[in-house]
């Protein structure tokens, strides 16, 4: 099998354990500078959060661009030549550094959230 598809199969497995996305956690998720780090690239519609990307899109909107799927394919496939992290399970990654491996950035908890919130953004 192809390591997309290796990839694919952990990540439905891997959300099996998270129960139902919570949009506000996801939103403090996406303004965090410690983990996030979503702010970096993008900009966002968090007012508190003075400084904003302009590396990558403005989520602003990004729902009514992007069907939930595409959003979550966006955060747990890799895309080749995009700098955008992946942000679910390492699982079927490949040149994934020493220190990362099996240590999504996200939980499959936190996952959900940040969905919640992006799938919130129309
Ligand atoms: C290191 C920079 C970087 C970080 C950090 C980053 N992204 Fe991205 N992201 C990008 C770039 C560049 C793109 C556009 C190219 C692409 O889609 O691969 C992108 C694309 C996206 C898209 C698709 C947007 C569209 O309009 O098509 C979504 C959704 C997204 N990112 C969400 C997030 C979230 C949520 C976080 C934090 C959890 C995050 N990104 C962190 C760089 C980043």
């Amino acid at each position: 099998m192809k390591p997309l598809g290796v990839a694919l199969l952990a990540a439905c497995a891997w959300s099996a354990q998270a129960a139902e996305g919570d949009a506000a956690r996801g939103r403090a998720l996406v303004a965090s500078r410690e983990q996030g780090l979503c702010l970096l690239c993008h900009a966002a519609p968090i007012a508190e959060q003075r400084q904003q990307g302009n590396l990558a899109p403005d989520l602003a909107g990004v729902a009514s661009r992007l069907t939930p799927q595409q959003l979550r394919q966006r955060m747990t496939e890799p895309r080749a030549g995009s700098m955008m992290p992946v942000f679910g399970p390492t699982a079927g990654l490949q040149h994934v550094g020493e220190r990362w491996r099996d240590k999504p950035i996200f939980d499959a908890q936190q996952l959900e959230d940040v969905l919640a919130y992006l799938q919130s953004l129309k």
